[in-house]
């Protein structure tokens, strides 16, 4: 019998709390129930990643009316729908189709994103092969999706001898900018303007300073050395740019979800094209794991219950992430984007009130977060349930010595948050049954970097689907630009305060 999603709720919410060092002792298998393991690639370089969600409060039964919770929101339809290109973005009327980038989707779209694919391959080996001259630096200018992918990838996989070195710049601060022109040489640098609308303010000033800094440097036919990555490529051919010059991408593919199009381009300058492949393919694995498996087999929609086992039933305002890995220090700023701009949001699909949905995404890099942030993790009063990512090998050429004390460290960490520890000083008591996930890589290159990112995307997307909401939308972004461009133009009032602040700083 299908459940409806209150009955699937009621049900789920039912469930005793058992403490998890009492559900290791009643279950000898919870590890083989719950570490499982995705291999990405069979050939005779086995890569893969181990998905371990023992140390969560999930358990067979539990896991069974989550599962019936999934029916009644019709995941499955839903995730196919996903795939298939249909319409899963309702208020804007659009498909959400970056899994096509990978390969995997409606074959139209794929097609589509293959040529595209072929254009930038083209563009990004020229440019390698010195079609365009010497170029040792390429200031990569774009805000939110449009920059957060890109920096991430980069700073995990090109670290060693980057092919171009590359520069990441968001924001409108023009310290960031000039940032970066301290560290290029004018006379070898190409300039990268990532918009998919081609028109955020942050991103097309940017793009303006850094072409006027190629012309104050003496740079003949400036724009000339400007590439754009783009939904809206008229746009860019307004704004000056040769059609030959523009890498565009699908409408359908969202901000947040967009490094594996030409927004990718950075990456694939600074890694080379083998590498942007095995990212795309790496995400393509875990796009099939997700589209051909159900219930508790599928690891993203797994994930998605026990993320919703803590915001919706422990009351779990937050959720950490902790890399242990500095290749992925900028995991969390990526994630906060992906989770927070994708399932912010507080009314249903058909617009009700929602409940709780998103918690707040923070977190860090191990070992650094243990000296600084840990402490209210295993003693403070919230219930903060933790993501350990952690690779096998490792990122360092150094004696093993670091890279094992970094795994013990992580691994320590997950243990002591569920053991707890009693002492007859309070003070010196940890409550302990606080719930992690540890996601360890066999190796983190190029191809599991890809699987990373697309199981988080996937798990966002799992999220939406159980809470009914659609996380393709972000009109929360929208009210803040609209008074900022009204405080530019001039002419209106605002309140009190925000006048105030306006006469302090002689803006406005
Ligand atoms: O401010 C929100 C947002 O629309 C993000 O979703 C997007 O990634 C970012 O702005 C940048 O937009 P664009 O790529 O169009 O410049």
């Amino acid at each position: 019998m299908t459940l409806t999603r209150e009955e699937a709720w009621k049900k789920v919410a039912l469930h005793p709390d058992p403490t998890l060092t009492e559900l290791f002792a009643e279950d000898m298998e919870r590890v083989d129930k719950l570490a499982t393991r995705l291999e990405l690639r069979l050939d005779d370089a086995p890569a893969g990643i181990l998905f371990d969600w023992s140390k969560t409060h999930l358990t067979d039964d539990l896991l069974t009316d989550f599962e019936k919770l999934a029916q009644a929101a019709k995941f499955d339809e839903m995730r196919d729908a996903l795939f298939a290109g249909e319409v899963v973005n309702p208020t804007e009327g659009r498909a959400a189709e970056h899994s096509a980038l990978r390969g995997v989707g409606k074959d139209s779209s794929v097609e589509e994103a293959e040529a595209l694919r072929e254009r930038m391959r083209l563009l990004t080996n020229a440019m390698h092969e010195g079609a365009f001259g010497e170029i040792r630096h390429l200031i990569h200018v774009g805000i939110g999706g449009s920059a957060l992918g890109p920096a991430l990838a980069v700073d995990a996989l090109a670290r060693d001898l980057p092919l171009v070195d590359v520069h990441v710049v968001s924001n409108i601060d023009g310290v960031a900018l000039e940032e970066a022109f301290e560290a290029c040489d004018p006379a070898t640098t190409f300039i990268a303007v990532a918009s998919k609308t081609f028109t955020t303010t942050e991103t097309m000033v940017n793009a303006q300073s850094a072409l006027k800094w190629l012309v104050d440097n003496g740079v003949s036919d400036a724009t000339g050395r400007v590439i754009a990555l783009t939904a809206a490529p008229e746009k860019a051919v307004e704004w000056g740019i040769d059609e030959t010059r523009i890498l565009p991408f699908a409408e359908s593919v969202g901000g947040r979800y967009s490094l594996w199009s030409s927004i990718g381009f950075p990456i694939a300058i600074a890694v080379g094209w083998d590498d942007f492949q095995a990212m795309l393919d790496g995400a393509a694995a875990v796009d099939r794991h997700f589209r051909d498996n159900s219930g508790r087999e599928n690891l993203p929609l797994r994930a998605a219950f026990a993320d919703l086992y803590y915001s919706r039933l422990r009351g779990s305002q937050t959720r950490a992430v902790f890399a242990y890995d500095e290749r992925l220090r900028l995991m969390p700023d990526y994630l906060q984007q992906l989770e927070m701009e994708s399932n912010g949001k507080s009314v249903t699909v058909d617009g009700s009130p929602s409940g709780p949905t998103a918690p707040i995404t923070w977190g860090g890099v191990g070992t650094d977060a243990q000296h600084a942030v840990f402490q209210l993790l295993h003693q403070g009063t919230h219930l903060v349930p933790v993501d350990f990512i952690a690779s096998i090998e490792a990122g360092d050429t150094l004696d093993s010595a670091h890279h094992t004390i970094l795994l013990m460290n992580c691994f320590a960490q997950g243990a002591a948050l569920m053991a707890g520890k009693t002492s007859d000083d309070p003070h010196r008591s940890y409550p302990g049954d606080r719930p992690s996930a540890t996601i360890l890589v066999d190796d983190l290159d190029a191809a599991t970097f890809g699987a990373l990112v697309a199981f988080y995307e996937h798990r966002t997307f799992a999220n939406a689907v159980l809470l009914d909401i659609n996380p393709f939308d972000q009109f929360g972004v929208e009210l803040g630009k609209e008074i900022a461009k009204k405080i530019e133009k001039g002419g209106e009032r605002f309140d009190a305060s925000t006048e105030a602040l306006l006469k302090a700083a002689g803006v406005g």
